[in-house]
């Protein structure tokens, strides 16, 4: 008999007809002639009862179905007596297909905290609220996938391994496959054309460098890949292995690159909204019952829905860097020294702090800051007449902070390479980069979208460990 998924049995609701389940246990309660089994196959976050009656069950098969348990079920669909669902599934037959111990399986059906479910990265999946969480992850790769091709750009793969340090940050995972322990030297340096690439390389930080090359013939493009980052950030909002969307766009500027930015994150949201309601609507639940223990001005001051539905409706706040900090200067918690990190004035880079402070405080928005001082900006964004500012753009949401970075690019090649010279870039290595300066250069604009951040905001998940299926943060690599 061909399975039906638990999603198609509660939505299409064929009273009467025999159908046959597969999923999981969540719980089993009952009595000695009656079992209620929640079941859950992963299709949606909602389970369905199947009701175990009389004696054709025998004892020692009801036994077994315990939390965490595999079964198929066989039976006819019927209007539910009891509250709390309209159909349930009245079992013929009930067939175990993995067992799982209770007195060892580790997730027993009441709540764990987030910090012991990340120990159990394996299991975790079979919660509700993970579940919910990783079915929204892909919603929300595939929102941005049909964004990108409804408005005709081309995804491209850009490499993992690469020689270059496309944000100059230089915080790079190294890859060799050198003998650690006998190192190649030549005159004391360590001689790379001994490694397997034959010249020095690491996982990429970022794929923008390449998407320009891209971009510079098929007009739009974006990546959609990992990236890689040694920093060491133990922080809610710090992965070392994260997801990255970089679209590039020839002929735009840094308006359109905004708008771009704006009209995407509306449209991530509202895809959601639309295709993930059951998910959204456990989530929001999540939420409130979890803030309940918590002090009022810690809590959000939003639901979950509300929270979206209100991003989507209103236009983000857009001001300059200098602007911005004007406000800050002037603002209560810098004129009392409640921030960690005083503003003193222009060229001061703005902490998270600073910038929840915008958000959830000033403008009650979404932000969106541009022209940042260019010593705090990567050598490839383009420069001002000012000769102090970049045409930069952060993305600032509440909670999370910066969502989006991106830029206009400078297009023009000798102020490229006087600021690669003044930030002691390495020349020689991007020379490839430099030639599409060379060759047809035109205005071009790109921003990056740090995909875990994005699915933290849609799914009030306070930890970015807790949207990625397995974390890779410092001193942790677990599964
Ligand atoms: O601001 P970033 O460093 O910008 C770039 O990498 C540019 N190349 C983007 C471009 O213009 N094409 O990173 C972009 C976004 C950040 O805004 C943030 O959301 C996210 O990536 N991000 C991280 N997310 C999780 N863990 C980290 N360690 C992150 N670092 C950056
Ligand atoms: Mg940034």
């Amino acid at each position: 008999m061909k399975r039906t998924k638990i999603k198609s049995a509660l939505s299409n609701k064929v009273i009467g007809q025999e159908i046959c389940l597969k999923g999981w246990v969540r719980t089993r309660r009952g009595s000695k002639n009656v079992s209620f089994i929640a079941l859950n196959d992963g299709s949606t976050i909602n389970n369905i009862q199947v009701v175990a009656e009389g004696e054709s069950f025998n004892e020692d098969v009801l036994k077994k179905i315990t939390t965490g348990v595999a079964i198929s079920v066989i039976g006819i669909l019927v209007e539910s007596k009891g509250g709390g669902q309209n159909v349930e599934v009245l079992a013929a037959a009930i067939e175990v297909l993995g067992e799982a111990d209770a007195d060892e399986y580790p997730l027993q059906p009441k709540k764990h905290s987030l910090d012991f479910l990340r120990e159990k990265a394996h299991l975790r999946f079979r919660t509700n609220t993970f579940s919910a969480v990783f079915r929204l992850r892909h919603a929300l790769t595939f929102a941005v996938h049909k964004f990108f091709n409804d408005k005709g750009f081309s995804n491209i793969h850009t490499p993992i391994i690469t020689g270059a340090d496309a944000e100059g940050a230089g915080e790079m995972f190294q890859i060799t496959n050198l003998n650690l322990e006998n190192i190649p030297k030549t005159d004391g340096k360590v001689d790379y054309t001994k490694d397997f690439f034959g010249s020095k390389t690491n996982l990429t930080v970022s794929g923008q460098l390449e998407a320009e090359l891209a971009a510079m013939a098929l007009g739009q493009v974006y990546t959609f890949g990992p990236t890689f980052r040694a920093e060491n950030s133990n922080t809610s909002r710090h992965l070392s292995e994260f997801w990255m969307i970089e679209p590039e766009i020839a002929f735009a500027d840094l308006d359109e690159n905004m708008d771009l930015a704006e009209e995407f994150l509306k449209y991530c949201i509202q895809y959601c909204i639309t295709n993930c309601a059951d998910d959204l609507r456990f989530l929001d639940g999540r939420l409130e019952n979890e803030e309940k223990n918590m002090k009022k001005e810690e809590r959000s001051e939003m639901g979950l829905l509300e929270k979206l539905q209100f991003v989507i409706e209103n236009d983000f706040v857009r001001l300059t860097y200098r602007e911005a900090i004007d406000i800050l200067r002037n603002s209560k918690p810098n004129k009392k020294k409640k921030f960690n990190y005083i503003i003193e004035g222009f060229g001061s880079d703005l902490q998270s702090e600073h910038e929840r402070y915008l958000v959830e405080k000033k403008f009650k928005k979404p932000v969106i800051i541009t022209d940042y001082p260019k010593g705090i900006k990567a050598f490839y964004m383009k420069q001002n007449e000012d000769g102090e500012t970049v045409r930069a753009m952060d993305i600032l949401f509440p909670q999370i902070g910066e969502i989006i970075g991106g830029s206009q690019r400078e297009e023009n090649l000798d102020k490229l390479v006087a600021r690669m010279e003044e930030m002691e870039v390495d020349k020689d290595e991007l020379w490839w980069y430099l030639e599409t300066r060379k060759f047809g250069t035109c205005t071009h604009s790109g921003f990056g979208l740090g995909f875990e951040r994005l699915i933290m905001f849609v799914t009030g998940m306070k930890n970015i460990r807790d949207v990625i299926p397995f974390p890779r943060t410092p001193q942790n690599a677990d599964f």
